[in-house]
């Protein structure tokens, strides 16, 4: 919790007014979600949040401030949240991305993703988005 202010100055970073996360909603999942932030010294650089949903990890945030993009740090969220959850008994992994986040999905089909469903409307109107799906 000590990072909550942080976390929510990362996430107006990483997304536009409509869509991003509240502070409740952070509140609330550092609380009941599996969080795990990376650090350089004492800066958070990124995030990461998920929950297991009986024996599927869903991971519902990834974010990494612009200052710290494109040096491994979301990769390496994502590997770390992967290993807590399947010690915890994930089977498979699953999670949500715009079609326009070419970052994201580049990132997300390296470390194994495959595209599952197209979600239209998923974040607005004409804003679709698609499902991934990793096995264990
Ligand atoms: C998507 C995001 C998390 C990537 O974090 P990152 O720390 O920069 O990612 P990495 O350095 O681990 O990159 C891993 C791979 O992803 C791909 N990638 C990352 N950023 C990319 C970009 N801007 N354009 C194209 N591919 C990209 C590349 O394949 C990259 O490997 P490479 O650097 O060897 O080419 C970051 O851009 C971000 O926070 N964006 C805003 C929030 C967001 O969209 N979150 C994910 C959707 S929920």
């Amino acid at each position: 919790m000590d990072d909550l202010d942080r976390i929510v100055e990362i996430e107006r970073l990483c997304f536009p007014e409509e869509i991003l996360f509240t502070r409740g909603l952070f509140s609330f999942l550092l609380r009941n979600a599996t969080a795990i932030v990376a650090c350089d010294n004492e800066e958070i650089m990124g995030f990461v949040v998920g929950y297991l949903s009986g024996r599927t990890g869903v991971i519902y945030t990834l974010d990494v401030h612009p200052d710290h993009r494109r040096k491994g740090v979301g990769s390496a969220l994502l590997d770390a949240i992967e290993r807590d959850m399947k010690a915890a008994g994930a089977k498979r992994f699953r999670l949500e991305t715009a079609i326009s986040n070419t970052a994201a999905l580049n990132l997300y089909r390296k470390a194994g993703y495959v595209d599952g469903e197209v979600l239209r409307n998923y974040y607005g109107y004409g804003k679709d988005a698609v499902r991934l799906w990793k096995e264990v």
